[in-house]
C-alpha cells in the first residue's frame, strides 16, 4: 500500500476504481484454519482475545496464507459486554452464553456505562501490534456489534432463532428498550473509536441478526441507534454496515448510515445494488456453503457475482456471512485467487 498505491480495499470503500475487485472474508481467521486450531487448542477463546500477542498472530495468519486485501482484527463483538457483569462465557461447541441475561426494566437499570479503555485495553493493544506487523501491506478492519445484535445476545442469553424475548422487551418495555439501546450505542461507538485511535483503517458494524425484524420494527426500534453509533464514529474512516437476511431492510440500513452495505447471498447483487443506489458501495455476497463444493462450482459462483457487478467501482468481494468451520483452506485460497484473476482490469 503506501502513499503511491492506495489500497484497493480502501479505494473500493470510497467507490474509486481499483485494478481488481478486493476481497476479504468474515471469520477470515477461525476454526477452518489448522494454524488457528493449533493456537486455540491450548487456551479458551476469551483468553486468546485477551492476549494481544496471540490475537495479533491470529489476525495475521490469513493475510499471508490467503492473499486477501484487508486484515480483520481478531476479537469479538461480545467482548464489550463482559464488563457489564452479565457473565459472558464461550462454551466449546455452542458459542456464547450470557449467564445473567437482561430481560426487564430492572435488569436494564442495573447496567452501568463501560469505560472501554479500562474494560478492553487488550483489543486496542492488538490493533497496535497488528498495524506495526502489517507495515501497510494491507489495511486493518476493526469492528463491533451493532446495538440490536448486541441487545439480542444480552436479552436471549445466547444464540436464538426467533428472538422472542428481545422482541417482547422492545414492545412491552419501550423505556427499557430505549435505555438499553442507548447504552449499547454509546459503548459501541467508544469501542470502535478506540480501535480507530489505535490504528484501525476501516470498521465493520455487525448487525448479524437484524434480519429477524419487520421493516417497521427496524425503523422505530433499531435505526435511530445504529444511526447514533455511525454519527459518533471518527470521520474519514470507511464504515461497512452489515447484516444477514436483510433483503427487506437494506434501504433502511442505508438510511442509518455507512459507506458500504453488506449483502448476503439471499439477494441478487446486481439488481439489489441498483435499487439501493450506486451512491453507496456494497460488499458480498457469496453463500459460504459454496466453499464446501468443488473448485469448478466455486469458480462458476464467483463469476456469476463478478458478471452481475460488471466492474462497477465500489464492490468488495466477500461471503454473505462467515467462513464455515468445515471449509477446506485450499478452497478459500482458490477463492481469493479466482476473484483477483476474474476481475483483473
Ligand atoms: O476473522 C474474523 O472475522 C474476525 C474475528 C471475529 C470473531 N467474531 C472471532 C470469533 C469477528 C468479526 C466476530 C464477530 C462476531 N462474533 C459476530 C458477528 C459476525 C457473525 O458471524 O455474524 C457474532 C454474532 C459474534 C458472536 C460469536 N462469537 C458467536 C456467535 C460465536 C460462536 C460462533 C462459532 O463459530 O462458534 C463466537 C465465537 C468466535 N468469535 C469464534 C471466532 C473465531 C469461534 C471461537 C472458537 O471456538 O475458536
Amino acid at each position: 500500500m503506501g502513499t503511491d498505491s492506495p489500497s484497493p480495499f480502501l479505494q473500493a470503500c470510497r467507490r474509486a476504481p481499483t485494478p481488481f475487485t478486493p476481497v476479504w472474508l468474515m471469520r477470515q481467521a477461525g476454526r477452518y484454519m489448522p494454524e488457528y486450531r493449533a493456537i486455540r487448542a491450548r487456551r479458551g477463546f476469551l483468553e486468546l482475545c485477551k492476549d494481544p500477542e496471540a490475537a495479533a498472530e491470529v489476525t495475521l495468519q490469513p493475510v499471508d496464507r490467503l492473499g486477501v486485501d484487508a486484515a480483520i482484527l481478531f476479537a469479538d463483538i461480545l467482548l464489550v459486554l463482559e464488563p457489564l457483569g452479565v457473565g459472558l462465557e464461550f462454551t466449546r461447541g455452542d458459542g456464547p452464553h450470557i449467564h445473567r441475561p437482561v430481560r426487564s426494566a430492572e435488569d436494564v437499570e442495573r447496567l452501568r456505562p463501560v469505560a472501554v479503555d479500562e474494560a478492553v485495553p487488550f483489543v486496542f493493544e492488538t490493533v497496535r501490534l497488528v498495524r506495526k506487523a502489517l507495515s501497510d501491506r494491507v489495511p486493518l478492519i476493526g469492528f463491533a456489534g451493532a446495538p440490536f445484535t448486541l441487545a439480542s445476545y444480552l436479552v436471549e442469553g445466547g444464540p436464538s432463532r426467533e428472538f422472542l424475548r428481545t422482541k417482547r422487551l422492545m414492545r412491552d418495555e419501550p423505556g427499557a428498550w430505549r435505555a438499553l439501546m442507548t447504552l449499547l450505542s454509546d459503548i459501541t461507538a467508544d469501542y470502535v473509536n478506540g480501535q480507530v485511535a489505535a490504528g484501525a483503517q476501516a470498521v465493520q458494524l455487525f448487525d448479524s441478526w437484524v434480519g429477524t425484524l419487520s421493516p417497521a420494527d427496524y425503523r422505530d426500534g433499531v435505526l435511530p441507534y445504529s444511526r447514533r453509533v455511525i454519527q459518533r464514529l471518527t470521520p474519514g474512516v470507511p464504515i461497512i454496515h452489515f447484516g444477514t437476511g436483510t433483503a427487506g431492510l437494506l434501504h433502511l440500513m442505508k438510511a442509518a448510515g455507512g459507506d458500504v452495505i453488506g449483502l448476503d447471498w439471499r439477494v441478487e447483487i446486481g439488481p439489489t445494488w441498483e435499487r439501493l443506489g450506486h451512491d453507496v458501495a456494497v460488499q458480498g455476497n457469496l453463500d459460504p456453503a459454496v466453499l464446501l463444493a468443488g473448485l469448478g462450482e466455486i469458480r462458476r459462483a464467483v463469476k456469476e457475482i463478478l458478471d452481475a457487478v460488471d466492474g462497477r467501482p465500489g464492490h468488495i468481494f466477500n461471503l454473505g456471512h462467515g467462513v464455515h468451520k468445515d471449509t477446506p483452506v485450499d478452497h478459500v485460497i482458490a477463492l481469493v485467487d479466482m476473484v483477483h484473476e476474474l476481475s483483473a482490469r
